[in-house]
């Protein structure tokens, strides 16, 4: 219905603010060759997770779930020399693409994927004391999004900034028939982390080439 004038000004906006990129032009382009379906970031939102990882100051970044690496490369653009990434993926043709993808875009050494399930990984993770991480983007499937939120504070530390991908989906969260386990993770994590005395959060809607959506950002407290 607005999805058509949502993706009119998307492109707009997209036009005025983003310099033609070639190298995640060649990204999009590799996924697609490889079948992984087109579930990124937007330009937009990647610029944003970017402009959040570099305001943040960022130097250590967890990101669960990678897919063709596109967020991954937008996080890596934020973070300074020595800065590095820990990104999470089950997938491993989608891991395969991603390596491909982050080498292609001069990222390699700044970025570390680790292949498997986020609920084996995090603990491994944790065991090896590789945090705090300044930055966690979480954007696997969603069903998990409490459990990857519980690992993302015992990850980071106060101040770090954790921001989650996808909490309206389509505006299904507030659909109480909707009994999907990917919306009922959605919706206990919202619940619980509005209570959650250690953070503070919010979330924003999102409209746009990816339909209605939203990300919570959340600050663990100082
Ligand atoms: N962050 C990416 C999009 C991620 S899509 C971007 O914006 O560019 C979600 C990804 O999470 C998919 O690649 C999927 O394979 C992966 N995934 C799904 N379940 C997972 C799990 N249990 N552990 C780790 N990754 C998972
Ligand atoms: C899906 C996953 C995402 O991370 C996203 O941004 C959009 C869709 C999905 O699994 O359908
Ligand atoms: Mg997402």
């Amino acid at each position: 219905m607005n999805d058509l004038l949502w993706t009119k000004v998307d492109r707009y906006l997209a036009n005025a603010l983003l310099p033609e990129d070639l190298i995640l032009e060649e990204v999009l382009r590799s996924s697609e060759a490889a079948d992984i379906p087109s579930i990124q970031v937007s330009a937009l939102q990647g610029k944003l997770l970017m402009l959040l990882v570099q305001a943040q100051g960022a130097r250590r970044i967890l990101e669960i779930g990678t897919l063709a690496g596109y967020s991954t490369i937008w996080l890596a653009r934020g973070l300074p020399d020595g800065g590095r990434i820990v990104t999470l993926e089950a997938d491993a043709h989608h891991a395969q693409i991603a390596q491909s993808n982050i080498a292609k875009a001069g990222y390699a050494n700044k970025v570390e994927l680790r292949l498997g399930r986020a609920l084996k990984t995090l603990p491994i993770l944790a065991n090896e004391r590789i945090g705090p991480f300044d930055f966690v983007f979480i954007d696997a499937d969603k069903k998990h999004i409490p459990e990857y939120f519980d690992w993302s504070l015992k990850l980071s530390r106060p101040g770090s900034l954790i921001v989650v991908d996808n909490v309206v989906r389509d505006g299904q969260v507030v659909d109480l028939a909707n009994r999907e386990a990917n919306i009922a993770g959605v919706r206990s994590f919202l619940e619980r982390v509005g209570q959650d005395p250690r953070v503070e959060a919010t979330a924003m809607q999102t409209v746009g080439m990816k339909g209605h959506d939203g990300f919570a950002v959340v600050r663990v407290k100082s």
